[in-house]
């Protein structure tokens, strides 16, 4: 079914057109790689997997309950809009909110994947464009899997959030090199990866539970990758440039904490902006999640040299400064560690699903020797 027929809002035009700035670049030195990049161009390589075989698309899923989300994780709970509400209107109210999320994540994925072909464009060395190449693949086979998940199991699906799509047109339309870099691998992913683990530890439902999982193993390499190219180019710039890059950082930090939160969803529900934005305020698991946000991309920006008075000053205000001592690095082995659990468990009970059926089959066979 066209997308455009399972839209709950307006998309206005078909296309967003971003006009593009800055040099295309050729290398011709092509045996000179970083060993550290290259080694994870091939991990790139070696990890491709296909959604379509990889996640069980048999699963079903209630597009009314499509994550399993406890009553006193909606914002409206505890509101008298709450009360008001039928069994139905909850379900209605879960189907809008899960896919307004996945539709971010949809909308996000794309935008990854432009911005990492923009780098395989821009980057000046072959082994970045090598590497940038492969996660063009990764985001690609994420937004796929997420379309799919939207039209087939949710059935409805949610525009670009405005404020999502000015921090990814700022970040495209800058002409410096690092700009993709720092704003989409950083800032925006940083931020998907942390909402995309808040659902994969809370969900009790396993088609969501194995997307997030998988597409989070993925995930670990772009980090590593933003990690490594923006602390080699960091480590040049003059103090000036750096303030410049932690500026955007900031504003894209407050941008993504206060603007991105579903008040689309309430509106369609009724609620006028304003009060909409109040209650999402308001809600103590809003709160939770909006600290959480933070949880990946605070350790990367200090880990790559951002890490001047004024970000500080930043992130005190908004309570996650501590948040900067986490290890990415535990954290990134933790995704691969789950995805790689995830398999293994489905693979013993697939195995064990077999050999019951061969066992029945011998059985069979013997009565009817009998
Ligand atoms: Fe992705
Ligand atoms: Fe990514």
């Amino acid at each position: 079914m066209p997308t455009f027929d399972l839209y709950a809002n307006d998309p206005g035009a078909s296309h967003w057109q971003v006009p593009a700035s800055g040099d295309a670049r050729f290398s011709w030195e092509y045996d000179d790689g970083r060993d550290r990049l290259l080694a994870l161009y091939q991990k790139g390589k070696d990890k491709q997997w296909d959604g379509l075989k990889r996640i069980d698309w048999d699963l079903e899923v209630d597009p009314h309950d499509p994550l399993g989300t406890p009553e006193e994780a909606m914002t409206l709970y505890g509101t008298p809009y709450w009360d008001r509400m039928t069994d139905r209107d909850k379900g209605e109210l879960r189907r809008h909110f899960a896919s307004w999320q996945f539709s971010q994540f949809l909308h996000g994925e794309q935008g990854a994947m432009i911005c990492a072909a923009r780098i395989v464009e821009s980057a000046p060395d072959l082994d970045a464009k090598f590497y940038s190449a492969t996660q063009t693949m990764d985001e690609a086979r994420h937004a796929e899997i997420y379309g799919r998940f939207l039209h087939e199991k949710i059935g409805m699906v949610y525009p670009i959030n405005d404020n999502l799509r000015s921090l990814l047109g700022d970040t495209l339309r800058d002409s410096r090199w690092d700009m993709p870099y720092l704003g989409m691998q950083v800032l925006i992913e940083g931020l998907a990866l942390a909402a995309f683990g808040m659902i994969r530890d809370t969900t009790n439902k396993p088609l969501p539970r194995q997307i997030l999982a998988y597409v989070m193993q993925d995930e670990a390499r772009h980090v590593a990758f933003g990690r490594m190219a923006l602390r080699d180019y960091y480590r040049q710039l003059t103090d000036a440039e750096l303030r410049e890059r932690e500026e955007f950082v900031i504003e894209g930090c407050y941008l993504m904490r206060d603007r991105l939160r579903g008040v689309e969803v309430l509106e369609n529900f009724g609620i006028p902006r304003a009060e909409a934005e109040q209650l999402s305020e308001r809600s103590e698991f809003l709160q939770l999640f909006r600290r959480l946000l933070f949880s990946r991309i605070v350790p990367c920006v200090r880990d790559i040299g951002l890490w001047g008075k004024r970000l500080q000053q930043a992130y005190v205000d908004m309570g996650v400064l501590e948040l900067g001592d986490s290890s990415l690095d535990l954290l990134m082995a933790q995704d691969e560690e789950i995805a790689e659990k995830l398999d293994a468990e489905r693979f013993a009970a697939e195995e064990k699903e077999r050999v019951a059926e061969v066992q029945e089959a011998i059985e069979a066979g013997q009565d009817a020797g009998d």
